[in-house]
């Protein structure tokens, strides 16, 4: 596995464990460190575990010495990052290509190289291009990964689909065999060609980002004409073609794929010449709603924000991982700071180094401490830990208000309870 990252570690770790043995690279000397000497450097519920096991069965080893790892191994997948260009929606392929260098330089006999990493379509071509110099060593074909941060390992054992994309036959058998374990248990594999699997993956994600979004815009409908949205999403939900899933309101969606990846499907579309407006509608969306929630809590607390205390409960992108990637509370708390406010955030997953050199926004390690004298409580990820909160009890400020993106909070409970309570989608809350 090139790239010890989520995708990276979390698959190889898993790979490991249903009996392969696997090398896992990265560039990163900090990461390979870690470990070795046993710590994950990413928190994903249960990987621990599986690494502790793998790596005491000489099942899975870790390494920076990226030479080595290609010698001696004849599946090779490429997981490093595909993040968005700065300054562009084009996805930045320097990871990709660089570390496709390296497999051309240190492979001495034949290999399947496998890109794992979400690429724009024709990717593997131009992979080809790279190691056509020793054509007949490499197969070079496509297996997206869709796992979910947070559920990844779940993801890994149990996916909904298994996506091989080749040119060629023979690599299909190849990949049934190494998935066998998953599809003997039910996962669908799925073939197709390899620009196939490329595009398979950014319409899945582009998909998602627009259920997402599409309930997101109907919360702010909902709000305006009384009508409660989670009534809605369970209404259209519950018809097949739609399904329930993706469909709860909240902040705009983040996270280290959906950002860039819709920004990543409408840029290689550019390149055929084809408009994806929906898409481009949902990223416009998307960005906009980031500001209008950011805005409402001048609603709450007023134009003023000079010295009020807001304490955040989440800043991840969702809960169960440590991925700030693209989290509306980055775009949030600097906002709020800059205009004056006390920002405190707790956060299962740890202090964040994106915070700690703004001014006036501090980290605090438990829920109480965050919340205890504050003005506002934001909840913005939906940690199992955040579920059942007496505010009453920990709050010594009797003016408080909770400003709830995920609805995850009864509106009657905190009526009863006498607590100024604001939701997303729906009525007389806000
Ligand atoms: N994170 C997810 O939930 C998820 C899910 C599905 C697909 N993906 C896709 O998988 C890919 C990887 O995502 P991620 O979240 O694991 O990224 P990540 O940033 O967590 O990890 C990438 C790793 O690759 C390493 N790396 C980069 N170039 C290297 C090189 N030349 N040699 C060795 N190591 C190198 C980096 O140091 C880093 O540790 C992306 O294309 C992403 O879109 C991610």
């Amino acid at each position: 596995m090139i790239g010890t990252g989520y995708v990276g570690l979390v698959s190889g770790v898993c790979f490991a464990d249903i009996g392969n043995q696997v090398v896992c690279v990265d560039k990163d000397k900090n990461k390979i460190d870690k470990l070795n000497s046993g710590i994950s450097p990413i928190y994903e519920p249960g990987l621990d575990e599986l690494i502790k096991k793998n790596f005491i069965a000489k099942r899975l080893s870790f390494t920076t010495n990226i030479n080595g790892a290609i010698s001696s191994s004849d599946i090779i997948f490429i997981c490093v990052g595909t993040p968005t260009r700065k300054g562009s929606i084009k996805v930045d392929l320097s990871f990709v290509y660089k570390c496709t260098k390296e497999i051309l330089k240190y492979s001495k006999r034949k290999k399947i190289i496998v890109t794992k990493s979400t690429v724009p379509v024709g990717t593997g071509d131009e992979i080809e291009k790279i190691v056509k110099r020793k054509k007949k060593l490499f197969t070079v074909i496509s297996n997206p990964e869709f796992l979910r941060e947070g559920e990844a390992i779940r993801d890994f054992r149990y996916p909904d689909r298994i996506v091989i994309g080749s040119n060629e036959k023979k690599p299909f058998n190849i990949m049934k065999k190494l998935y066998a374990p998953l599809i003997n248990k039910g996962s669908k594999f799925f073939t197709t060609s390899r620009k196939g699997a490329e595009l398979i993956k950014y319409a899945s994600n582009a998909f998602l980002a627009t259920k997402i979004t599409f309930i997101n815009e109907l919360a702010n409908l909902c709000e305006k004409s009384g009508v409660n949205i989670e009534d809605i999403s369970l209404g259209m939900g519950s018809d097949n073609r739609i399904g329930g899933r993706f469909l709860r309101a909240g902040p705009a969606y983040g996270g280290s794929c959906f950002p860039k990846d819709t920004k990543g499907l409408v840029s290689a579309a550019e390149k055929y010449k084809i408009n994806l407006s929906v898409v481009k509608s949902v990223i416009k969306s998307n960005q906009e709603r980031v500001n209008l929630l950011t805005k409402r809590v001048h609603k709450i607390l007023g134009s003023n924000l000079k010295n009020k205390k807001i304490s955040f409960l989440g800043v991840t992108f969702k809960p169960n991982t440590d991925d700030m990637r693209d989290s509306s509370s980055l775009k949030m708390i600097p906002y709020l700071c800059k205009k004056g406010a006390k920002v405190r955030y707790y956060d299962p997953s740890g202090e964040k180094n994106e915070f700690k050199k703004i001014k006036n926004c501090n980290y605090r390690n438990n829920i109480k401490s965050n919340c205890n004298d504050t003005d506002l409580v934001v909840l913005l990820t939906e940690w199992d830990e955040f579920k059942s909160i007496d505010f009453k009890k920990i709050v010594k400020n009797n003016k408080f208000k909770v400003y709830d993106l995920r609805n995850l909070y009864s509106a009657e409970e905190m009526k009863k309870n006498k607590i100024k309570y604001y939701s997303v989608g729906r009525p007389n809350t806000n």
